[in-house]
């Protein structure tokens, strides 16, 4: 049984190595873990069920510039010892869904990974951040095998739709424009937009929701079959939302 260490021990052990390029070595070896699992259950996916639910996969590391400004934020030193244990998110995996549906189904899955352990869950999607942000958030540590010892390190997985992710993009350079202070209408707007969004990823849902439905009720995928069942599954999703909206103005 190989040594189990956590990141700052780790960078101990090669003291005669740059300890910087050590970081880098450990979380960039992380990412391939974590992105070769996410691969392996996406096809397994697809083999067992013919549909994919993942989009696509963004992996990355975070610069030093806002690794160096994120622990001034959280009032700490610039060390290599102060950013392995407080910032969370130096390694970091997008990964894009097309359905609200299979964001839960692939947290599960990543939940139930045996070498993957779940640090800390944040669910933007039911809680959505003040500024209409949507994801969900896993913090998760993976073991990496070397040579001779073991390295446990964190990496960051935000899982969202492709509508969370082309508003998340947005908001965030027209943010950042603005430095962080945009103006109120300016946030009004993008608050708008992140529940049009919403809307938009319900629409997409009860659609896909009404086909599968179609598909298993073994009745022909024809035009008036899907007529049917969609007018079922969509235009009764369509009077709960009125009925909601009534039930509040009330
Ligand atoms: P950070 O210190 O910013 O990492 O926040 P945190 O450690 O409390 O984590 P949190 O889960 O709140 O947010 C982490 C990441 O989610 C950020 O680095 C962004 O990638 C994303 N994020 C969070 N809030 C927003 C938002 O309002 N807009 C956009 N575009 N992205 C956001
Ligand atoms: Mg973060």
């Amino acid at each position: 049984m190989k040594k189990e260490y956590m990141m700052e021990t780790a960078i101990k052990n090669y003291e005669d190595v740059d300890s910087w390029k050590t970081v880098m070595f450990l979380y960039n070896s992380a990412l391939k873990e974590v992105e070769t699992k996410l691969h392996i259950l996406n096809d397994e996916f697809q083999h067992v069920h013919q549909y994919n639910p993942i989009e696509h996969i963004k992996t990355r590391i975070k610069t030093p510039e806002s690794i160096v400004k994120k622990l001034k934020r959280y009032h700490h030193e610039t060390s290599i010892e102060n950013m392995v244990n407080h910032i969370n998110d130096i390694a970091g995996v997008r990964l894009i869904c097309s359905f609200t549906s299979d964001i839960y189904h692939l947290a599960e899955m990543i939940g139930n990974q045996s070498d993957l352990h779940v640090e800390s869950i944040k669910d933007y999607i039911k809680n959505p951040k003040e500024s209409g942000y949507k994801s969900y958030h896993m913090l998760v540590s993976v073991p990496i095998y070397l040579s001779d010892h073991v390295v446990s390190a964190k990496v960051e997985i935000q899982i969202r739709t492709i509508a969370m992710d082309f508003w998340a993009s947005l908001e965030h350079k027209i943010y950042y424009k603005f430095e962080g202070c945009a103006p109120e209408y300016i946030s009004r707007d993008l608050q708008e937009c992140a529940y049009m969004i919403a809307e938009l990823d319900d629409k997409m849902l009860s659609i896909n929701e009404a086909i599968q439905a179609s598909a298993a009720s073994g009745i022909d995928v024809n035009k008036d079959a899907i007529e049917d069942i969609a007018e079922h599954v969509i235009g009764n999703k369509r009077t709960q939302k009125k009925l909601q909206i009534l039930r509040k103005a009330e």
